[in-house]
Formats: C-alpha cells, sequence, structure tokens
C-alpha cells in the first residue's frame, strides 16, 4: 500500500517539472515535437510557395502525395516526419525538386539558393 502512495507524489512532480519547461521556443528548427507540430515559418512560406501544390493531402499528383505529403507530415510523430526530412534532404542536394520537366513550364518555381539554403537547413535540423 506504501508504494501507492508515492503515485500521486510522482506525477505531482513531473507536472510541476512540466510546468517549469514550458514550450519550445516558435524559431525551434527541429519543430516536430508533439507540443509544437507546426513548421518554422519561414520554411512553412517556401514550401507554400514550392512544393505544396503537389506535395498535399489532397494533391492531384499522384506520385507526388505519395511520396511526399506535407499536411501529414507537420501532423506527423517525430520519428516519420525526421525520416521524411531525410528524403527532402536527398532532393535538396540533388537539386532534383520542383522536377525539372515542371520548372520548363514554370521557372518561377525554382528554388532559389537561399530558399534552397533554408529548407536544408531545416532538414537536417540546423539552425541559421
Ligand atoms: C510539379 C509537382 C512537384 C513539385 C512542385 C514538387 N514535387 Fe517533390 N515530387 C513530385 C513527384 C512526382 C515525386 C515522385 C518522384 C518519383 O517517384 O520519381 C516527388 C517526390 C518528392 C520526394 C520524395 C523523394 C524520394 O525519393 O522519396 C521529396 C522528398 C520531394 N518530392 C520534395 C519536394 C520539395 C522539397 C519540393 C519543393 C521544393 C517539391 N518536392 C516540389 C512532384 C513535385
Amino acid at each position: 500500500m506504501k508504494k501507492l502512495a508515492i503515485l500521486p507524489i510522482a506525477a505531482l512532480i513531473g507536472l510541476l517539472f512540466l510546468q517549469a519547461n514550458p514550450k519550445p521556443e516558435a524559431d525551434t528548427v527541429l519543430a516536430f515535437h508533439p507540443e509544437a507540430p507546426a513548421l518554422p515559418a519561414e520554411v512553412k512560406a517556401i514550401v507554400q510557395q514550392k512544393c505544396y501544390g503537389c506535395h498535399n493531402a489532397n494533391s492531384k499528383n499522384e506520385k507526388g502525395k505519395a511520396k511526399l505529403d506535407w499536411d501529414a507530415l507537420e501532423a506527423a510523430k517525430k520519428s516519420k516526419a525526421l525520416a521524411s526530412m531525410g528524403k527532402i534532404k536527398e532532393t535538396l542536394e540533388e537539386g532534383s525538386m520542383p522536377p525539372a520537366k515542371f520548372l520548363e513550364s514554370n521557372p518561377d518555381k525554382k528554388l532559389t539558393a537561399e530558399e534552397a539554403a533554408t529548407l536544408m537547413q531545416w532538414s537536417t535540423g540546423k539552425k541559421k
């Protein structure tokens, strides 16, 4: 019986600990934490313009949607999100996204060097 009495005390200490450690700052690059599932604003802005059209839950680009869905990524658990970020890093290294064919008719969708660097920093979890 005595052991059981420890449980509520442990829970209380846990609660106090959580309150002493508030949510991570909004500028946390690795924001895929249950308490901060949002993408950093600067990353989101680039993704919206250059990637989201093909990679969202309602995308008509079935291949693109199957490979990457930013909506799912934002809601994903950390391990899953990190796996996607690894893939994103690869495409940035290769310069393969958006696809070259698409860029032929939509040259304005090409990532600028700065945008690519921002995405790269985010996808590798590094701060600027
Ligand atoms: C015009 C549509 C389109 C746009 C815009 C686009 N993609 Fe893609 N993406 C695709 C398609 C199609 C595939 C699947 C390619 C394949 O399977 O060969 C893909 C695949 C991927 C993959 C998965 C690669 C793999 O090997 O698993 C990643 C990561 C990705 N895209 C990231 C991005 C990023 C980052 C952007 C924005 C900078 C972007 N995409 C913009 C169409 C697009």
